[in-house]
């Protein structure tokens, strides 16, 4: 640390910081137009000048770094001179007519400008108003009246201003705003490792672009809004409420479309959200999101969310009172289980759905029904993945934590497209790779833009992802040796899945060296290997044996302490929540295993009801059940199979069949269609709960939203259905509970991971779900390999999470979820295209042996020959009909592609 005196204080500061930190840190006002925290300095607006005793002249404060001794003048009138005179000259490229008006606080949007007729572009007319950084520093450094360009001919004024790009769904374009600070270019490429944006032309002429010059939509922009975030003027905007966006309250909450778990802050205007930033609370998402959180709370208007509660009086589902509502489904779910036991009662939470309410929805079906039928659609691919992890660490709650992803020195990944699922994380690799020259490994048969980033890509055939890991594993342990007092069998040869031999051979040289660089084999901030496995949302017997084959990689390279190393990314928002708040068959909360007697007694005594000992049905045994006639009724909160599970015939069968279906969601899905009773649920940013992201980070969600007519929140439903359905079967349980807040501070009395997680003591984003016991083991596991070659004639179907498309607008088949239209498509190879002359935007019907599903084909290196993808929300989910139900085994479906005749 240096001591350093600014205006006269003396304070200290760290030795070598960027000047301009230290000096805004301490709450001065010094104009910074071009500096972007944490970037090296661009040093283009001259505005953050300032006096530094022995300097000759004005200094930059934002080249400038912190030394001993150092005195800083902030204020002195050569500075507010100095500071003035460089923005008069970033003013004359700018409209500016405001900016430097003396009247300018009397004057309305509507009003015509008295100064000069001519002038259509200014401040109160533009949608950036009273929120423009470019504005508030001209206030601040008083710029009203200061016009020494009076005579002059002014460029602004006199070159043709370029067209702006306002075509676009998402993000708004006005180059004749820009002042040409490149914090947009320097953040798209240097914080997001995109390069959509770049600086064209020279001196007069130079200008802002997206990618050649062209539209934003041709470019490689992602949306992900990082440009918008930092541009000072009016000339990056958020397309959507752009106008309205002046907000009352910002409200800190959580994204719901991955399970990286953003923290965002969402701006309120009436009741309504107007716009999102990031929240920096979150270490692991800092200032950055990706587009689904940032533009997707908006995907739905409110017209189409649900404001009423509605009762089905014979085939209509017709509005009803909330009483009316809940009396109706108390009724007919006690008298099914009066005449058919608990058993015949089934219940659905949700990967969305707040760990609140998935801990009363358990509580209610264990407690007040007695059932242990409680899962979610997603249910077992997780309970796939966590039983492989359980068996390589010790635990599934694991404590790597994505914050020190940036770090690592060496990472695999192992995705269908980590970009695409899980944003933010793929960010973090990128950083790893780019600012540290970390080195990575991908497997997977498809590309995704981390590809591109990547030293090597192990490329397997679609399924064959767990026979790569192994055969990297093997050649890994053919280079290196096995670890000693590891349990288990290490990795052997085989057929690698259809993945190049050399490739396989370079990503286990790439992994032995890094393993044998890390100092001592100790996990620490230097030294990190990061394997990151996202599983894809479909198929459990992929997921088990890929994170089998995924932790066995791990173990190689850490040994006993690969658990630090490990990041296990389900595809939605709350799966790890879900699982600890014991949305699962065979689990209490805390992922106490529900045979064990002493776990049920700490339930039996907290809720003061019995635990029914016997595991339930799991999603599939549910609908199997159901399918049968032996599952009577279903309780689905926030679930919708339709768009989470394969199988939608049985599916559709399984949930015709049942006597009664009660749906509590804000938005009328497939599954809300077929209710008996269907409460209106508030949507994600409308209610007050937590999420516990992919690497157990506790994330507060607070209600921004005005609930929409009779809506209300999921957990109020609940425990008013709770009570009912308790007094009907005459059983005493506890559900006292007044709301979010209170429930989690019962889930914290009773799981020990949750107990920093009270909302008087959550840091949301910060504190992590943890069980106390750390993980102990280090275990190899057998891994059996799928992903046969394709029969002749077919080829074979893969699905995942796309980046554009919205949950909500899939969960309505919306023809809108994706609004910029990248996503409704199936992704074929040349060689395959080719061969059945299929070209490229041509519609296509995919033909399996039960269904058919209609869609334009684009022809692309992305998939390998032999396979073709369909991301899993394009029309709400209309690829699951290719799918069969998943019944443990390899699910690829294989497909006919047929083109379309023209009717
Ligand atoms: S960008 Fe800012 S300074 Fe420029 S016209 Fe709009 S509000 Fe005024
Ligand atoms: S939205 Fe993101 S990707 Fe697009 S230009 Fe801006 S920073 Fe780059
Ligand atoms: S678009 Fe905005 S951030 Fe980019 S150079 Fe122009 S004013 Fe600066
Ligand atoms: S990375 Fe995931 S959590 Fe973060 S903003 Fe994107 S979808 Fe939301
Ligand atoms: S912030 Fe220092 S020159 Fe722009």
């Amino acid at each position: 640390m240096a001591k350093i005196t600014v205006n006269g204080r003396e304070i200290e500061a760290e030795v070598g910081a960027p000047l301009v930190e230290v000096l805004t840190s301490l709450g001065l006002a010094v104009p910074h137009l071009c500096y972007l925290e944490g970037r090296p300095p661009y040093a283009g607006c001259r505005t953050c000048l300032v006096e530094i005793e022995g300097a000759r002249g004005l200094q930059l404060s934002c080249t400038a770094k912190v030394a001993e001794g150092m005195v800083v003048r902030t204020e002195t009138d050569e500075v507010k001179e100095a500071r003035k005179a460089v923005t008069s000259i970033i003013l004359a490229n700018h409209s500016d007519r405001c900016l430097t008006c003396h009247r300018r606080v009397k004057c309305l949007p509507g009003d015509i400008c008295l100064r000069d007729d001519v002038v259509t572009h200014r401040c109160v007319t533009c949608s950036k108003n009273y929120r423009c950084e470019l504005q508030t520093h001209c206030e601040l450094v008083g710029m009203t009246n200061y016009e020494p360009w009076v005579g002059e001919a002014r460029t602004y004024y006199q070159a043709e201003q370029p067209e702006a790009d306002r075509a676009n769904p998402f993000l708004e374009f006005d180059p004749q705003m820009c002042i040409i600070c490149t914090r947009c270019v320097r953040a798209c490429d240097e914080i997001r490792h995109t390069g959509a944006i770049t600086l064209s032309g020279r001196g007069f002429s130079t200008r802002i672009a997206f990618g050649a010059g062209g539209s934003i939509h041709e470019s490689n922009c992602d949306f992900c809004g990082a440009c918008i975030d930092v541009c000072p003027t009016a000339t990056l905007m958020e397309k959507t409420n752009k106008w309205i966006a002046r907000t009352d309250e910002w409200v800190s909450t959580a994204c719901n479309s991955c399970s990286v778990g953003c923290t965002l802050s969402m701006g309120v205007r009436n009741g309504r959200g107007v716009i999102i930033r990031p929240d920096p609370l979150n270490p692991v998402s800092f200032d950055q999101i990706c587009v689904r959180g940032r533009f997707h709370y908006d995907a739905v208007p409110d017209r189409d969310r649900l404001s009423q509660h509605m009762v089905r009086r014979g085939e209509a589902l017709l509005p009803a009172s909330w009483e009316e509502a809940l009396d109706s489904a108390a009724e007919r779910l006690a008298e099914i289980r009066s005449r058919h036991g608990p058993a015949a009662i089934g219940f659905l939470g949700s990967p969305v759905a707040t760990n609140e309410e998935n801990y009363l929805l358990q509580k209610l079906a264990r407690a007040v029904v007695g059932s242990n039928n409680v899962d979610f659609s997603g249910g077992p691919v997780a309970r796939s993945v966590a039983g492989a992890l359980r068996d390589a660490f010790g635990s599934e709650a694991l404590p790597a934590d994505l914050s020190r992803v940036a770090q690592a020195s060496a990472l695999v990944v192992v995705a269908d497209d980590l970009e695409s699922s899980h944003n933010v994380a793929a960010l973090r690799v990128k950083d790893a790779v780019v600012r540290r020259g970390a080195r990575l490994v991908v497997v997977s048969p498809r590309y995704g833009e981390v590809c591109d980033f990547a030293e090597v890509w192990v490329r397997p055939r679609a399924g064959g992802e767990a026979a790569a890991l192994a055969a990297v594993g093997a050649a890994l342990v053919a280079r290196t040796g096995a670890h000693e007092g590891i349990e288990g069998a290490p990795p052997s040869a085989g057929q690698a899945g259809g993945a190049e031999p050399e490739a396989v051979q370079r990503a286990a040289d790439l992994l032995a060296s890094a393993a044998a660089d890390l100092p001592d084999r100790q996990a620490g901030p230097q030294a990190h290997l990061a394997f990151l496995f996202a599983p894809g949302p479909i198929g459990r017997f992929a997921a088990g044996q890929t994170a089998r084959a995924a932790a066995n990689l791990a173990i190689l390279c850490r040994g006993r302490e690969a658990h630090q190393s490990f990041y296990s990314l389900p595809a939605e928002a709350n799966v790890h929540g879900a699982r600890d708040m014991g949305l699962a068959p065979d689990l209490l909360p805390g992922l106490r295993p529900l045979d064990a007697a002493a776990a049920r007694d700490v339930f039996r005594q907290a809720w003061g009801a019995e635990v029914p000992s016997e595991a339930g049905l799991d999603f599939w045994g549910m609908i199997e059940a159901a399918r049968q006639g032996r599952l009577k009724a279903l309780v689905v909160v926030g679930d919708n199979p339709f768009l989470w599970a394969p199988g939608r015939q049985s599916l559709r069968e399984a949930l015709e069949g049942l006597d009664f279906l009660l749906v509590i969601d804000g938005l009328m899905t497939e599954t809300a269609e077929r209710a008996h009773v269907l409460l209106a649920d508030v949507p994600t940013y409308g209610k007050d709960g937590t999420y516990t992201s992919a690497d157990r980070r506790v994330l507060r969600l607070k209600a921004a939203l005005a609930p929409l007519g009779e809506a209300c929140p999921a957990w109020l439903s609940l425990r008013e259905l709770g009570r009912r359905l308790a007094e009907k079967l005459s059983v005493t349980v506890n559900l006292e509970a007044e709301g979010p807040e209170a429930l989690m501070q019962e889930i914290a009395a009773l799981v020990p991971a949750y107990a920093g997680a009270r909302y008087d003591r959550l840091q949301s984003g910060k504190t992590r779900a943890l069980p106390p016991e750390t993980p102990s083991r280090a275990v190899f596991q057998d891994v059996s390999a799928a992903g046969e070659a394709p029969a002749e004639g077919r080829l074979t179907l893969i699905t995942g999470r796309s980046l554009y498309t919205s949950l909500e607008g899939a969960a309505l088949r919306s023809p809108e979820a994706d609004k910029l239209h990248r996503e409704e498509l199936v992704e074929i190879n040349p060689a395959d295209a080719a061969a059945l002359s299929v070209r490229q935007g041509e519609e296509v019907v995919l033909v399996s042996d039960s269904a058919e599903v209609a869609i334009a084909a684009s022809v692309t290196e992305a998939v390998p020959p032999g396979v073709l993808y369909v991301p899993l929300y394009d029309g709400g989910g209309a690829v699951t009909t290719l799918f069969p139900p998943d019944d443990g085994r390899p699910l690829l479906p294989q497909v006919r592609v047929a083109v379309r005749q023209p009717a």
